[in-house]
């Protein structure tokens, strides 16, 4: 169960740890009082159940007893209290970290129903994926396009709020490499189960390789110009940017390096040839309500669109 990539009780980052820390508090608790309050529950089921010979009257009633209402009136209180005031000092905590001065900068904009993902200083534009150094403190800022969501990868930090008109921050410090998953924790419409987020934490030098990749344009070769044809003709680059295109949208993902993420559509479908000619073909096939409209392409469209972005690596 350590394994399981979404784990909330295997914490590998800072925040994480704190939080699995302060959950455990919780659970203790909670199921505590579950203990007793489904104990209780049992006991007076089986002891009180209806028998042959009951005469079917009413038991005595208490009314206005002073002790028992202040008793359950005030266990209750303290114990939300002594949770209320726990979880605000580990908030309190986590939020009033300082940033280091290698921290990397990541802003995060929640769409419906994908993931921008920004280097500000890197110069960085991709979706759906974080590229982050183990070791080291990535310092997000979370904005939102259009509706709530909440950015959550369970192993490395807590849930943080996307929302409009309002910039978040939060932050992961990673210690161990792999790839983390997480998705959307924030109900914000059709698609929020397929609002997926995969963090890649790398070694040091893999990550400046990535960085390296990331900034790198090479242009497509000329055997697929008739592909870049079609994408600069439809409607495509409206909404996407793609570098050395006329394409500078930012109502979807980037496509500049589309071929170097794994999923498409934020996780809803594994990046392939075969799945990315199918979602060009007809995204709602594969993401029902995804904003993004069918082209009505030919198959020689498709085709040589399809061949163009499997250049864009
Ligand atoms: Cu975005 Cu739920």
């Amino acid at each position: 169960m350590g394994d399981m990539p979404g784990n909330i009780f295997s914490p590998l980052s800072t925040p994480a740890r704190e939080i699995f820390h302060l959950s455990w508090l919780v659970l203790a608790v909670t199921g505590g009082i579950f203990m007793v309050v489904a104990s209780l529950a049992f006991y007076a089921v089986v002891r009180y159940r209806r028998r042959k010979n009951d005469d079917g009257r009413e038991p005595p009633q208490i009314f206005g007893s002073n002790q028992i209402e202040t008793a359950w009136t005030v266990v209750p209180v303290l114990i939300v209290l002594v949770l209320a005031m726990t979880s605000t000092r580990f908030i309190g905590r986590i939020q009033a970290a300082p940033r280091p001065p290698n921290a990397i900068d990541v802003t995060v904009v929640g769409h419906q129903w994908w993931w921008e993902v920004r280097y500000p200083k890197l110069g960085i534009v991709t979706a759906n994926e974080l590229h982050v150094p183990v070791g080291q403190a990535t310092w997000l800022t979370l904005l939102s396009a259009d509706v709530a969501h909440s950015f959550w990868v369970p192993r490395l930090a807590g849930k943080t709020d996307l929302i409009p008109n309002r910039v978040n921050q939060m932050w992961i410090e990673p210690e161990a490499t792999g790839l983390y998953v997480g998705q959307c924790a924030e109900y914000c419409g059709l698609q929020h189960a397929k609002m997926l987020i995969r963090v890649y934490v790398h070694p040091r030098d893999e990550f400046d390789r990535w960085v390296k990749a990331q900034t790198e344009t090479t242009p497509p070769p000329p055997a697929v110009s008739s592909g870049k044809r079609v994408f600069e003709s439809n409607a495509c680059v409206n909404c996407h940017a793609l570098d050395g295109t006329i394409a500078n949208g930012r109502y979807a993902p980037d496509l500049t390096h589309l071929m170097s993420r794994a999923t498409l559509a934020a996780g809803a479908a594994p990046n392939s040839p075969e799945t990315l000619r199918a979602w060009l073909k007809n995204p709602d096939e594969i993401k029902p309500g995804a904003h993004m409209p069918a082209m009505t392409l030919t198959e020689d469209q498709l085709n040589q669109l399809t061949a163009y972005l499997l250049t864009r690596r």
